[in-house]
């Protein structure tokens, strides 16, 4: 880490009540040491596992835990605080935290706060691996994420309540490496090889929503969480990264371009326009194949005992990007159940890929919304790689680096 890189910063650092407290004084030490200037923020629930002493050695400062404790008359400390800070940082940040700034509410000195700044946030979450599972709270985490707020994913392992599973606070490492990117985007993780610097690398992530009225749609199970990984890998080897992502229920990443789209329509369009000056193009997005051919405007009322609904195909976003490749190296997806080999390689020529990665989604683990996947890629010749099942953050920045090998090779005049 580059000490008093974070110079001239002001952050924010906002602590809450789980077990993980404790560590939050580790990472202001750390923050302090890259010379941010740092103010901490700490719940009442917070002060029950660490004293807000501590956080005040270490900061240098006071530190805040309620609204109406005005030190300074000259300032409304919330606001000021909030005005102040470059960056907000909360870590850890429990279940509740989340919901207050997912729903808006300001009870308390931190909840007010944040609804008080305009500064960007960077969110540590810690909890239970069920309560980090639960949908309410992967809700909440996905509606702050289309706001813009950047999370820092927890890590997997032994828990606090003695559960073993995701929800352990990410380490503050890792949490000041978020901060120093979040201010770098392009400055990379020390000591990583870098094959992809001065690539553009396009994604598209998640489900597409066909909208049949302004209350209903048409989606699927699609996670997002294999186009987030590749997106990650992609940034992490060094690529300016676009992210073009549909609905999904994973968090987005930083350090990259996002571009948030909800029908197949809308995507096609990103997805042109952005793809003309990329180096590569990966479709991992679940496209609808159809749409509702009429939207209403209204909510539809029920009337007959039966319905039917009219569909007609959406643009193939894929084939048309195939037919518009000009020096991009082009990526499909193939979920299939069964057969792989021959679904993809139709796929492959009829849409004109370079490279098709097909997963047997009947396979366990292979499926759609895990965190697993067994990739099988195929190129024009046939099979070129068969991986076993990995986590899908493994398999991305396998396909990463295979396509930064193809895209060298090919610069060097080399045969595929
Ligand atoms: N795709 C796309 N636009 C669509 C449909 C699919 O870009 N309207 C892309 C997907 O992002 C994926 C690839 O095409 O990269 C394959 O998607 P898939 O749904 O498996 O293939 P389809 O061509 O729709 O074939 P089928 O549904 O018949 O298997």
């Amino acid at each position: 880490m580059v000490t008093d890189s974070l110079k001239g910063k002001t952050i924010l650092l906002g602590i809450t009540g789980g077990i993980a407290a404790y560590k939050a004084a580790a990472l202001c030490s750390k923050l302090v040491q890259s010379g941010a200037a740092v103010h901490v923020i700490m719940t009442e629930s917070a002060a029950k596992f660490i004293t807000p002493l501590t956080l005040q050695t270490l900061s240098r400062n006071p530190v805040h835990t309620d609204t109406f404790d005005e030190r300074d008359p000259a300032v409304v400390s919330h606001i000021d605080l909030a005005d102040r800070a470059d960056l907000v940082v909360v870590a850890p940040a429990t279940a509740n935290i989340l919901a207050k700034l997912a729903w808006g509410m300001a009870d308390d000195m931190l909840s007010t706060t944040l609804l008080a700044t305009r500064a960007p946030l960077l969110i540590a979450p810690a909890m239970n691996v069920h309560m980090y599972a639960h949908p309410a709270v992967q809700h909440n985490m996905s509606l702050l994420s289309q706001r813009g707020v950047r999370f820092v994913e927890p890590g997997t392992g032994q828990l606090a309540c003695g559960y073993v599973g995701k929800g352990r606070l990410a380490e503050p490492e890792d949490i000041v490496q978020a901060v120093h990117q979040w201010f770098n985007p392009h400055v990379q993780t020390q000591g990583q090889p870098q094959p992809l610097k001065g690539r553009k690398v396009l994604v598209t992530a998640g489900g597409t929503v066909e909208r049949i009225d302004p209350v209903r749609y048409i989606t699927n199970d699609s996670s997002g969480k294999m186009g987030i990984a590749i997106a990650e890998a992609a940034r992490n080897l060094g690529a300016e990264v676009t992210l073009v992502a549909g609905r999904v229920s994973a968090a987005l990443p930083d350090g990259m371009r996002i571009i948030h789209v909800e029908s197949a329509e809308d995507m096609l369009k990103a997805v042109l326009t952005e793809m003309a000056d990329s180096d590569i193009v990966i479709k991992a997005a679940a496209v609808a194949d159809y749409r509702p051919v009429v939207r209403h405007d209204a909510k539809m009322k029920k009337k007959d005992s039966t319905l039917t609904l009219e569909l007609e195909k959406t643009t193939d976003i894929l084939e048309e990007a195939g037919r518009r490749k000009q020096h991009q190296l082009l990526v499909g997806f193939a979920a299939e159940t069964g057969n792989l080999e021959h679904y993809a390689m139709d796929k492959l020529r009829r849409k004109n890929c370079d490279l098709i990665a097909a997963n047997d989604v009947s396979i366990e683990g292979a499926g759609f919304n895990g965190d697993t996947n067994i990739l099988h890629l195929f190129d024009r010749s046939g099979s070129v790689a068969e991986w076993p099942l990995l986590s899908k953050r493994e398999a991305a920045d396998r396909l990463m680096i295979l396509l930064s090998e193809r895209l060298k090779r090919r610069d060097a005049g080399e045969e595929q």
